[in-house]
């Protein structure tokens, strides 16, 4: 099977050097972007893709949906198999190029796009097809991984940490993305996608930007380790999604993943829980995704979204968790019941623990308190 590859970024060169040496894959030409073709086997004309009846498959890393999703239609449409890197595109275009694969017949497959190289999707479509998925839920986030690792091992404040890890290269473009939680909302979409036929919208992220190094501080003396977690379950009106801080306990197996280590474990009503972990971002980890994924081609594999997967809100009114605060002490009253910690030294906020309370009151809390000007950090207990 021959394959070009669009995108000669960190993880196109990656995947276009692993295609030299890949058993039944033959690499074919990189398309890069327009005066960037300094190489016989580089072009800038995608239509010379298309024109040539020697590709079979187009491998995707440039990233972003503009020219992706463009480049992507054209190549399903004309009948072949289209392998990707890509969040953002699956995450807002993913349906509907499931559906043109599906009329033309050709393989969409995704699984470099959520975990770098850890194989959280492949297992997935495979495993929710004997079993039932209950819940997906992670370290799904290299980066804010590694920030809170050196934040509470090394004792490095959050720019600092932020830094280093762009200087490592795990940080999205921008890297507001990662340190919010919406890099990692939009992998647990995707794994929602493809273990319940259910793409979420309307999902919630907290993400690491409100932990401060006091904060830190205050859990480690509670025993407890910070973690930024993506999780998504089956509940009664559909499935749940949400990205916040959560605390575990120093013996737990989210508090063993160190620097930017990706930790995902589902759990099926057969199989139970399954852990899968390791590098779940960078050049050759994510590189080998997208070479497993085309293999996967050449074993028969042609999709990983459950036939009919639909779109719909989440339902992230069912899961309750109690959480650990810091807040301007006018706010308190929004959480009745809630046990008063102590007064945090240096602007005078509370530290609370509340009752078991929803994720989406928990999170609209939260952004009620800073549009009337208050602060609040929060972190949810795992229990
Ligand atoms: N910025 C992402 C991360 C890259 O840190 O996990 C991989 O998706």
């Amino acid at each position: 099977m021959k394959i070009a590859v669009l995108g000669f970024g960190t993880v196109g060169a990656g995947i276009h050097e692993m295609l030299q040496k890949a058993e039944g894959l033959e690499p074919g030409p990189v398309w890069v972007r327009r005066g960037k073709a300094d190489e016989a086997w580089k072009t800038d004309d995608f239509d010379r893709i298309l024109a040539d009846p020697s590709i079979d498959a187009v491998a995707e890393a440039i990233g972003g949906t503009d020219p992706a999703y463009g480049l992507a239609k054209r190549t399903l449409e004309s009948g072949r198999h289209f392998v990707t890197a890509n969040k953002m595109l699956v995450a807002e275009y993913g349906l509907e190029l499931q559906k043109i694969a599906d009329r033309s017949g050709a393989a969409f497959l995704f699984s470099a796009a959520c975990g770098g190289g850890v194989p959280l999707l492949h297992n997935l479509a495979l495993a929710r097809r004997g079993d039932e998925i209950v819940s997906v839920k992670g370290i799904l986030n290299g980066t804010t991984n590694y920030m809170l690792d050196r934040m509470q091992t090394e004792g490095l404040g959050y720019e600092e940490a932020l830094k280093q890890a762009q200087a490592l290269g795990y940080a999205e473009a921008d890297p507001s993305a990662d340190v919010s939680g919406l890099d990692a909302l939009r992998k647990i979409r995707l794994a929602s996608a493809v273990a319940f036929g259910i793409l979420p919208d309307g999902c919630l992220h907290e993400g690491i930007e409100n932990v401060s190094a006091e904060d830190i501080r205050f859990y480690q003396s509670k025993g407890l380790v910070l973690r930024l977690i993506a999780k998504a379950a089956r509940t009664e009106e559909g499935v749940s999604a949400h990205v916040e801080p959560v605390l575990f306990a120093r013996n737990a197996a989210e508090a063993a993943v160190s620097l930017n280590n990706n930790l995902a474990v589902y759990e099926g009503r057969f199989c139970g829980r399954i852990g899968l972990s390791g590098q779940g971002a960078g050049r050759y980890p994510t590189a080998s995704a997208v070479i497993r994924d085309l293999e996967s081609i050449l074993s028969g594999a042609r999709r990983m979204l459950p036939e009919k997967t639909v779109r719909a809100a989440a339902d992230n009114g069912s899961e309750k968790y109690r959480c650990y605060l810091r807040l301007t002490e006018a706010f308190a009253g929004l959480f009745p019941g809630a046990e008063r910690l102590e007064q945090s030294t240096a602007d005078g906020s509370l530290r609370l623990l509340t009752k078991p309370l929803p994720a989406d009151r928990m999170h609209a809390a939260a952004a009620e308190i800073r549009k009337k000007g208050g602060c609040i950090s929060f972190a949810a207990l795992e229990e």
